[in-house]
């Protein structure tokens, strides 16, 4: 597994690749690894000659007052993790000066309402963080195919429509949601939580899947899916970012459960905000 810390050793190596013809698999991550990135590593070896993850805490997407400077960085580990998996052919992980030097005063973002709903409600500037790295990483990478968790919808919705528009030649996959066994999604942020808040946090997805049920039953009112899943966070006592239903290709709000829906929400459980999702097609 090779480690590769700067741009033009990055430039090099893909260049090498595309010379003897492997397919390049591409995972971005922030490091702090854990099985759901890992479930991207494997379907990335599955369908490409060659892995290349990389892993940068990417200050861009990160709010004043976000948790940037606590985001947890264990970056011996995350290389054993990956180096453990024998499916990795190369790490890259640039540092803070090199994706933004001294200067540098270019963003890619996506100006239309998909940014501002859900997630890029509450998290202003997010996501032009989120497509002005992914953009940068992929000029740099030049991989075949990105592969992106499903765990966060809203952003694997985004940076496919910013690879459409700006016609990145490379391919997104998006993978499903990996869990604890209580259904808790996997997160880097999880490790933030303390025991009694670990017991509480799987009602988020509990929720969804009390919405996913009632659909089965016959409902089909957005507003009624809403109100009990809001219902039912509340009871356990959490704090409520939001609960949306939208469509899952615009992530247009709908009133009625028709086609693709994603419903999304976001909790805070203490000071850790968590998010979760399902998408339902009818
Ligand atoms: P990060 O949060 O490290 O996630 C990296 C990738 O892993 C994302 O595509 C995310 O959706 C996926 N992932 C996280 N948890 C998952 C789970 N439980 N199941 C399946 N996939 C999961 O997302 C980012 O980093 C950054 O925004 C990034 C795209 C790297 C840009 O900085």
């Amino acid at each position: 597994m090779k480690i590769i810390n700067n741009i033009s050793d990055m430039y090099e190596y893909s260049a090498k690749l595309k010379k003897r013809g492997h397919t390049a698999g591409f995972v971005p991550t922030m490091g702090a690894l854990h099985d759901g990135h890992l479930s991207l590593v494997d379907r990335a070896a599955l369908e490409n000659k060659k892995v290349i993850v990389s892993i940068f805490v990417n200050p861009a997407q990160f709010g004043p007052g976000e948790d940037f400077d606590r985001y947890p960085r264990p970056v011996k580990k995350d290389l054993k993790m990956l180096k453990d998996t024998r499916k990795v052919d190369c790490v890259f992980t640039p540092d803070k000066d090199s994706m933004y030097p001294p200067g540098s005063a270019t963003f890619v973002s996506l100006e239309n309402e998909m940014t501002n709903v859900l997630c890029g409600a509450s998290r202003p500037g997010h996501f032009k963080g989120v497509t002005t790295v992914v953009a940068e990483l992929l000029n740099i990478v030049k991989p075949d195919r990105i592969y992106l968790g499903q765990k966060d919808a809203q952003q694997a919705i985004i940076l496919s429509k910013m690879m459409r528009d700006m016609h990145f030649s490379t391919t997104p996959v998006i993978c499903p949601i990996i869990r604890e066994k209580d259904g808790l999604a996997l997160s880097s942020r999880n490790a933030y939580l303390t025991p009694e808040q670990r017991d509480t946090a799987p009602v988020l997805y509990k929720s969804l899947q009390m919405a996913e049920s009632m659909v089965e039953l016959g409902e089909r009112s957005a507003e009624t899916l809403k109100k009990e899943i809001r219902r039912k966070i509340k009871e356990a006592g959490v704090e409520i970012d939001y609960v949306e239903a939208v469509d899952a290709a615009t992530l247009a709000p709908v009133s009625a459960i028709s086609g693709n829906v994603l419903i999304a929400a976001a909790i805070f459980v203490g000071k850790t905000r968590l998010i979760d999702n399902t998408i339902i097609t009818i």
